[in-house]
């Protein structure tokens, strides 16, 4: 994956906006892979689904907290994508009381697919997933690439260590000690 372009697919967000009206002021908002990654430098992390327990757990809500640690080190935003649709995305981003990191929802897996990391969860009943991994996306190139070991289909258990927040910072700062 190293210095591949990241996919140019129309992600499809639920975005709040007062004007609807009623009780859920929600529309459709259409944003590109450029939208999100043209001219920044982001971290990206993917996981197999929103509300499961390490996602929930440790990797989204550490991320959120490390994220000024992440800023110092040149990254402009940090977003986590996953094959669930916009509803679900945004219902985790609130659960979670997000304010740093970005969900993108990958509901149709286009994205997750042309990344080469889609694999089938059907053991668990999840149809199609992304298998765990983390980028460091300059200007839509991966520049650094945190995949977690034994991609594989209907994998027992997730491993969770290499695309961690901690691993990833650990890997900015001694680029940058090297630097
Ligand atoms: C998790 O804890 O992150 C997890 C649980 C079940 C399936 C996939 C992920």
């Amino acid at each position: 994956m190293l210095g591949r372009k990241v996919p140019a697919v129309t992600f499809r967000t639920r975005v709040r906006d007062e004007s609807v009206g009623g009780s859920n002021p929600f529309r459709w908002q259409d944003v590109t892979s450029d939208d999100y990654f043209a001219g920044k430098r982001v971290v990206l992390f993917s996981l197999p689904g929103a509300f499961t327990p390490t996602c929930s757990t440790y990797q989204l809500p550490d991320f959120e907290k490390l994220a000024p640690e992440f800023r110092t080190l040149g990254v402009d935003e940090i977003y986590c994508v996953s094959v669930n649709d916009a509803f679900v995305m945004n219902a985790w981003g609130k659960s979670q009381g997000l304010e740093n990191v970005k969900l993108i929802p990958d509901g149709s897996g286009e994205f997750t697919r042309k990344m080469g990391m889609l694999v089938a969860k059907d053991n668990l009943g999840f149809g199609m997933r992304s298998w765990r991994y983390a980028a460091v996306v300059n200007n839509g190139i991966v520049e650094e690439w945190f995949e977690e070991e034994g991609y594989s289909d209907n994998c027992d258990g997730d491993p969770y260590g290499i695309s961690s927040p901690q691993n990833i910072l650990a890997a900015l700062k001694s680029q940058k000690i090297a630097a």
